[in-house]
C-alpha cells in the first residue's frame, strides 16, 4: 500500500493502481472519454489529465495510465490541469463539432469552439479513441471493425468498408463509443449496424425483441449452451 494525497485528501491505495481508479473509488470525478471498466486504458482522449507531484517534480499526466506512488500529491483541478483539459476539449470539438456528448461536456466545463481550430469538414463524431475496435476484438472477440487510412483521413470501419461477415450485430461498439459516432438502429424485429441488417430474437418469457439471432448463435458456439436456452432477455433472467 502507498499513501498519497489527492485534492488535499489523504488516501491509502494499493501500489501500482492508476490515479483515475483510486480517485474514482474515493468519490472524486475526473472527466474521461476513453475509460471503461471493461477494457484496458490506452490514454487516447487525454481528458483525464491531472497534476502529479513526486519529490520536486510536478508533471501533467494522464490519470488513467499513471500509477499512484508513496508520497505523491495529486491535483485534479488545478489551473494548469483545467487549461490543458479545455485545450484538449477544444481540439476534440474541432474534430467532432456535431457530437452531442462532446458539446455537453464542453458546456459543463465552460468551453466553446475556438476559431483558431478549423472544424473538420466531414463532420465525423469519432475521436479515434479505438474503444469500439478494442471492445469488438477483446471483449466480444470478433474483430469486425478496424481503422482505415491515415492522418486526417483515418476512420473506423468494416474491412474495405464492405458489409462485415464477422459482425454479430451485438452493438457493443455503439454502446462503448463515447461520442455517439456509431449508428445503430433497432426497430421491431431488425437491427441495422455497419450497413448490415440483423434479425432480432424474441425473449421466450416476455416476447420482446432483445438480441440479434447471430449474436445468440455466436455465444452458443463459444459457450456450448444451446441457443434456445439463451433466448431470455436480461429482465426475465
Ligand atoms: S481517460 Fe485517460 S486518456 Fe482518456
Amino acid at each position: 500500500m502507498v499513501n498519497l494525497t489527492i485534492d488535499n485528501r489523504k488516501i491509502e491505495a494499493e501500489a501500482g493502481r492508476f490515479i483515475l481508479d483510486v480517485a474514482r473509488e474515493n468519490g472524486m470525478v475526473i472527466p474521461t472519454l476513453c475509460s471503461h471498466e471493461s477494457i484496458e486504458p490506452t490514454g487516447s482522449c487525454r481528458l483525464c489529465v491531472v497534476e502529479a507531484k513526486q519529490g520536486k517534480k510536478t508533471r501533467i499526466v494522464t490519470s488513467c495510465l499513471y500509477p499512484v506512488a508513496e508520497g505523491m500529491t495529486v491535483d485534479t483541478r488545478s489551473e494548469r490541469v483545467m487549461n490543458v483539459r479545455r485545450l484538449v476539449l477544444q481540439l476534440l470539438l474541432a474534430r467532432c463539432p456535431e457530437s452531442e456528448q462532446l458539446r455537453e461536456m464542453a458546456a459543463e466545463m465552460g468551453v466553446e469552439a475556438e476559431d483558431r481550430f478549423t472544424p473538420d469538414k466531414d463532420n465525423v463524431k469519432c475521436i479515434l479513441c479505438r474503444m469500439c475496435v478494442r471492445t469488438c476484438e477483446k471483449v466480444v472477440g470478433v474483430s469486425a471493425i478496424g481503422f482505415s487510412y491515415r492522418g486526417t483521413e483515418k476512420n473506423v470501419c468494416t474491412p474495405f468498408k464492405e458489409e462485415s461477415t464477422t459482425c454479430i450485430g451485438c452493438g457493443a461498439c455503439a454502446y462503448i463509443c463515447p461520442t455517439g459516432h456509431i449508428e445503430m438502429e433497432s426497430t421491431g424485429d431488425t437491427r441495422t449496424i455497419w450497413g448490415r441488417t440483423f434479425k432480432m430474437k424474441t425473449c421466450k418469457v416476455c416476447g420482446r425483441y432483445f438480441a440479434p439471432e447471430d449474436q445468440l448463435v455466436y455465444i452458443s458456439e463459444k459457450t456450448g449452451v444451446p441457443a434456445e436456452d439463451l433466448a431470455v432477455c436480461i429482465s426475465c433472467r
